[in-house]
Order: C-alpha cells, then structure tokens, then sequence
C-alpha cells in the first residue's frame, strides 16, 4: 500500500465533514447516500453512526438536528408502538411489515417502496449515539423523554425477534451484533432520569437477557457468531466490542473473533460475510473503520493507523468515499447483476464518511476537540 501522509488523511476527514454537512436535509435526516437511488433516504442505524462521528467532532448542531428527527419519528408513531406491544402481549404473530422501518424519507414519512423494513439495531443505536452526546456536550435530554421511553418500551418488547441484520437479510434469525446495537441503547439510557421506573426495570432485565443469549447461544469456538445457534462469522461482529461493549473489547471473546476475522475477512477492508453476493462481495470501508477503531481502543495503534490509510487509499481524488471496493471479489461474478440493477456502487456513502471522520478523531489525526469514548 502507497504511503500516505499525514495531510492527506487529514483533508480526507475534513472533506469528510463537508460531505456529512452538505447530505444533512434541514430536517436533520442524514441521506445514506445522495448518488444511489434507493440510499436517498436516512436510516437509524447508518445515522446515528454519523451523529455520534459528528458529536465526537463537536459538530453538535448537526448531531442534535439528527437526534431530533429521530425523536419526531418515534414520537409520530407512539400509537403504532403501543399498538405492537399490545399485540405482542396478546400473542398475535405480527408480520414482520408491520414494525417500525429502519429507514424513512427525509422528512419522516415511511417510504413506499418494498424494502427489508424490520431492523431492530438502529433503534438500540440512536439511543446509545444520543446518550454518548449528552454526556459528550451536557446536552438536556428532557425534550427527548417521550421517544427514548416509546423507544425503551419496543426494544425491551421485541429485542428477541428475529429481524433483518446489518445488512437487511435473514429476517429469520436472531443477529449478535443487532442485539449488541440494542443492549448498547438500553444500557445507556436505563439508568436516566428521562426513563420511568418500571420501565428501567424491563430495560435492565432485557440487557440482562441479551447478554446471557449471547453467551449461551452467540459464541462458537470462543468466538462470536453472526447470528445465536450459528457458526458463521460477520464483519459487524467488530461492533460487539467497539463501540458496543457487549463483550469486552480487550477480553478474550473479542480477542477471538477480532483474529477469526483477521484470518477469514479482513484484510485491510473488511468483507462483511463469505458468502456475500452484494455488488460482488468487495470490502467495506465502514467496517474498515469499525476495525480501525477497534485496534485503536485496543492499543493497536499502528494497526489503526493502516485501517485508517486503507480507507484514504480508496478515496477518490475529491475525496469521496464509496461503500465497498471492488479489488477483492469474493463473487466477482456478482458484480455485473447489481451494476445493471442499480447502477454502481454508491459514493459517497455517508457511513463510509462517518466511520473515517471517527477514527481519524481517535488518532489524533484531526484535533480531538471533546475527548469521550
Ligand atoms: C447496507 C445497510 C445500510 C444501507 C444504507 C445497505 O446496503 O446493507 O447496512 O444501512 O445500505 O447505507
């Protein structure tokens, strides 16, 4: 890999604030993508990942505008929230469409589209990337009690529903890392003034849940798996340790997977599964931002710092990022369906962005203004 200085990577991160900037709507919403049609809408999960890279990088504004739209769209849909869990308690089989979505257009409405709707992970996130912040910036989270309580009552509900993963597939299964994003959240905000008392209870007794399902079901060969009762591995499973906490991040169960995916789907980029058809199976820049930051809240530092080169490698010469890079197909044969499908593969994707701008922060690269992990 080309050397690359320290300038460079420093331009990239800001560029990469100047993209987050310029694709926020003045609703808040952060489009996944402005370039890729079926990106033009702003996910939880994509989001709140970029609110909290744009916290670390005391861009408030920006993140409080992010939080804010997820608060209405939570708030607007209290009685879709209510009604769910009435369901649920009554016994009634809910299909999957008819839960929350993981994405909605930018001004809140939920879009038309077919798409993989019931993705519980960004739900978990929002709450942890908003609870971050506030402590991060002394930010008064009373005006956001009605959508973290609403919020705290669907994940404490439904946190062991199968749903689509990271990567909105095997809506069958129970994924290690969604449940990580989910125990994140409400471990985060249980113990807040914001969150009434019998409802911090169901919220410390479903991280209690979570964490003993994982450890009875998501661990395979000492390491995590993709999903509980599986043997596979994912690119996500990072997550788990960094930022989530669900394992600890220098222990021996994220020892384990960390160098499982070293050895199977990293290297330098991240594939995000083996068997992924996706644009051909190419590697993803978040998740070599995922993996940088990892290292780096290891003590891996020059290990970091590569993930961080990597990513800059892959920057075009404006500095655009794009979701996943084609060098090293895992199913080259993949590739030409979706290109035709739609069209190639989106940059700048904002998570990319995110994922840089973070670990860029963590080393140092750009002035750390708020230091907070
Ligand atoms: C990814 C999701 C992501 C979405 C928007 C999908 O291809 O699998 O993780 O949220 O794109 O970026």
């Amino acid at each position: 890999m080309p050397e690359i200085d320290t300038d460079r990577l420093r331009s990239l991160a800001i560029h990469s604030l100047a993209v987050i900037r310029g694709n926020q709507a003045p609703s808040g919403a952060y489009l996944a993508s402005p370039t890729f049609p079926v990106y033009r809408y702003s996910w939880f999960r994509d989001g709140a990942f970029i609110a909290d890279a744009m916290s670390r990088a005391g861009e408030v504004g920006s993140a409080d505008a992010f939080f804010d739209w997820c608060r209405r769209i939570v708030e607007d849909r209290a009685g879709q929230v209510h009604a769910l869990v009435a369901r649920h308690r009554a016994g009634d089989r809910i299909p999957a469409r008819d839960f929350l979505h993981t994405r909605y257009t930018v001004d809140g409405t939920d879009s038309p589209e077919e798409w993989w709707t019931f993705q519980l992970d960004g739900y978990g996130t929002w709450l942890w990337a908003l609870d971050a912040h506030a402590r991060r910036h002394g930010t008064d989270l009373a005006r956001y009690a009605d959508a973290m309580a609403l919020t705290v009552e669907y994940l404490a509900e439904f946190w062991s529903e199968p749903c689509y993963d990271w990567w909105e597939e095997h809506v069958t299964e129970r994924h290690t890392s969604t449940l990580a994003a989910i125990h994140a959240g409400l471990h985060a905000v249980a113990g807040r003034i914001e969150i009434p008392g019998p409802l911090a209870v169901s919220a410390a007794e479903a991280t209690d849940a979570i964490a003993a399902a994982v450890r009875s079901q998501g661990v395979h060969d000492g390491r995590l798996t993709k999903w509980l009762g599986g043997t596979d591995l994912d690119g996500s499973l990072i997550a788990c340790a960094t930022p989530f906490r669900l394992v600890d991040p220098a222990g021996t169960t994220a020892r384990a997977t960390v160098a499982a995916l070293e050895a199977e789907l990293a290297h330098g980029g991240v594939h995000r599964y083996a068997d992924d058809v996706y644009y051909g199976g190419g590697e993803w820049l978040l998740l070599a931002g995922f993996l940088g930051w990892h290292y780096a809240n290891v003590g891996r530092l020059d290990d970091a710092r590569s993930q961080l080169e990597w990513i800059a490698t892959h920057a075009t010469v404006d500095g655009d990022l794009p979701e996943q890079v084609s060098d090293h197909l895992l199913h080259p044969e993949t590739l030409p369906e979706w290109t035709a499908r739609w069209g190639p593969v989106a940059r700048p994707l904002l998570w990319s962005h995110a994922m840089y701008l973070t670990l860029a922060l963590e080393l140092g690269i750009v002035p750390l203004e708020v230091v907070s992990r």
